[in-house]
């Protein structure tokens, strides 16, 4: 195969072309990506968080007593907050028993490492007394202890340390009254010390800079379908996810668990800015999952017209609380929670692959009108919904070109041959309609874990995504994140359990192309004696230059079972030979683990390099 570069034809492509997006889905917030180690630390379960009404999923999931003379209840009399209505009761009768939460399948600790622990507790009963806060490993074993004293007939804060003795993956935590008597417990929290960046109320370090590894240039959150909700009731609404923990609106989660919004709009905005990311928030259209609520005559569907006022005002409430002034009601809110400084939030998606009817048209057409008159900076993206047969993919494109929205959302879940087969997809947009987010993405036969042949067909398609980075202004792959044991959706980016992180091949191909992405395109001819259109398109090659630094990056896939040699003709760019680096990520097709291996490479202006079968290289020139 001959690639001869024509850098006279070169292009300005997206410097957002690749992203991460974030749904609570798979447990990826609570219970994974958000680092509190306490399952229902807010005892705001609730058996209609689950669509199959599980009586067990209730205020006391998680938690237990062991030994006698310690009886457990819920109530709502007197809570810390109105938002957060219900809290425990511990009544004891005799010393000794304990009040236990098993986290989220155990609490995994490190040895050397500390945690914060913190609660409110208000005695009821008695004068109250110390509280005994141990985590013990599955032998019993205590890795780490301390006390608290409770006397407060009011409701108290309190926060102590804890320094895990030795590593433990699955330990519990477990309260032991040193009194009897009553007391009321609410917000019972372990957080580690070290969270990415070390923030308070943070992210889990290790799966925090698995994301930041990819260098996305945006995260796209909170959903998915996370965003619309399955009804009126559960749209996401950002306004109850910012402020104290204990006055955030927790709620059931599409994907069939618990929100505790402990992850909210505000710890978004901020992983946003320590990845160098644009925070790219999504807010339902007015609509909910498949138009799926009941609103009153005339209003099926859709948030009632009346109600429609505050919902616009609380989506232009959030362009106030990621870019206003400290003195604006919205941004004194974020400057009170630690961030004066604006987020300068650039981006809001409307919608979320939702079904293109009237009611969705009147109510994103009244949220994007009201956008553009308050907020001309902000670049509205717009919802067409999934490309495949029977969706409203053509009517949401109308409804976009009607009214000229900058830009849209595309999903689509195919099979490695639809991506295979589908490379000139872009090639045949109408640059003068609206730019693309395309905002999910993967390759895959449902249900099946992702490998060498989803990932390298990913590749093979995203050279397109580049070539066509005129249009396709910014992609992310999705799902992002699973947690084992919690995995609604297969295939996912990365996988995880207490302890580990487990990369996919897609991964790394995400990773290869978020860390070698660049803003200019380079065209260039292959040439084969190959006539085969079959095995033509499995070999894919994309050229960029990244103007910051002045790199050339070159990738080229190889998805045929046999090496494939190509010379690399670099045409007007002046290049003296020198030492490259090149990375080539390669294993059969199904393979789960291949890891990409980095080498030195030497190139000129014309040189050759050999394409293992089933592989993806990506050849890095610095600029000289
Ligand atoms: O990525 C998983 C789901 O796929 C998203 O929540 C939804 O937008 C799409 O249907």
């Amino acid at each position: 195969v001959n690639i001869s570069v024509d850098a006279s034809k070169s292009k300005k492509i997206s410097d957002l072309l690749i992203g991460a997006f974030f749904e609570d889905i798979n447990y990826a917030a609570d219970g994974g990506l958000y680092a509190e180690l306490i399952q229902n630390r807010d005892f705001e379960y609730t058996v209609s968080d689950k669509k199959g009404r599980d009586q067990n999923w209730n205020s006391k999931y998680a938690w237990d007593v062991s030994g006698n003379g310690i009886s457990f209840s819920i109530d709502s009399v007197s809570p810390i907050h109105i938002n957060n209505k219900h809290y425990a009761v511990l009544n004891i009768s005799q010393q000794g028993a304990s009040f236990t939460n098993k986290g989220y399948d155990g609490i995994a600790v490190k040895g050397g490492e500390k945690y914060y622990l913190s609660l409110f507790t208000k005695v009821l009963n008695g004068k109250g007394g110390k509280l005994s806060i141990r985590l013990k490993d599955k032998n019993g074993k205590t890795v780490a202890e301390s006390q608290i004293k409770t006397g407060s007939t009011d409701w108290k804060k309190q926060e102590i340390i804890l320094s895990a003795k030795e590593t433990s993956a699955e330990t519990i935590l477990e309260i032991t009254p040193e009194f009897t008597g009553k007391v009321a417990l609410d917000m019972v929290s372990l957080f580690p010390q070290n969270t990415f960046k070390g923030h308070r109320n943070g992210l889990r370090a290790d799966l925090a800079q698995t994301i930041a590894d990819i260098h996305p240039r945006f995260v796209r959150f909170p959903g998915g379908c996370v965003t619309h909700g399955d009804g009126l009731h559960n749209i996401y609404q950002w306004k109850n996810t910012i402020g104290s923990l204990e006055s955030r609106i927790s709620q059931g989660n599409i994907w069939n668990y618990h929100q505790s919004m402990g992850l909210g709009y505000f710890e978004y905005f901020q992983f946003c800015e320590d990845m160098g990311a644009e925070p790219l928030p999504v807010i339902a259209a007015g609509v909910p999952c498949q138009n799926s609520g009941t609103g009153g005559a005339g209003q099926q569907g859709g948030v009632p017209m009346e109600e429609m006022g505050q919902y616009i005002q609380d989506i232009l409430d959030l362009v106030e609380y990621a870019n206003g002034d400290v003195k604006t009601t919205w941004g004194k809110k974020r400057a009170e929670a630690g961030h004066p400084k604006p987020f300068n939030l650039k981006y809001i998606g409307i919608g979320n692959e939702d079904l293109i009817t009237d009611v969705f048209e009147d109510r994103f057409t009244m949220i994007y009108n009201a956008l553009k008159e308050k907020h001309p900076e902000i670049t509205v993206i717009g919802t067409v919904g999934p490309f495949c047969e029977g969706t409203d993919y053509e009517e949401g494109w109308d409804v976009a070109s009607r009214l000229h929205v900058p830009m849209v959302d595309e999903h689509y879940y195919q099979t490695p041959g639809w991506f295979i087969h589908n490379q000139d997809f872009y090639d045949k947009y109408d640059r003068s309609k609206s730019k693309v987010y395309l905002g999910e993405y993967a390759s895959h036969v449902p249900g099946r874990h992702n490998n060498m042949e989803t990932a390298l067909s990913e590749a093979l398609y995203m050279t397109s995504l580049e070539r066509n980075g005129d249009v396709v202004s910014m992609s992310s792959y999705a799902p992002l994140l699973a947690k084992e044991k919690y995995t609604n959706w297969n295939p996912d980016l990365i996988y995880f359990n207490n302890t580990e992180v487990k990369l996919t091949p897609g991964y790394y191909v995400q990773k290869l192309y978020g860390q070698n992405a660049g803003n200019e395109y380079l065209p260039s001819i292959i040439s084969t004696n190959e006539t085969n259109n079959s095995a033509k398109v499995r070999v894919g090659k994309s050229i960029v230059r990244d103007n910051k630094t002045g790199d050339i990056i070159i990738k080229l896939v190889n998805m045929l079972p046999v090496a494939v040699d190509t010379k690399i003709n670099m045409g007007d760019i002046s290049i003296t030979d020198t030492n490259a680096q090149k990375t080539v990520l390669q294993g059969q097709p199904d393979d789960k683990t291949p890891t990409p291996v980095v080498s030195d490479f030497k190139v000129g202006k014309e040189f050759n390099n050999e394409l293992p079968p089933y592989s993806f290289t990506v050849i890095r020139i610095k600029a000289q």
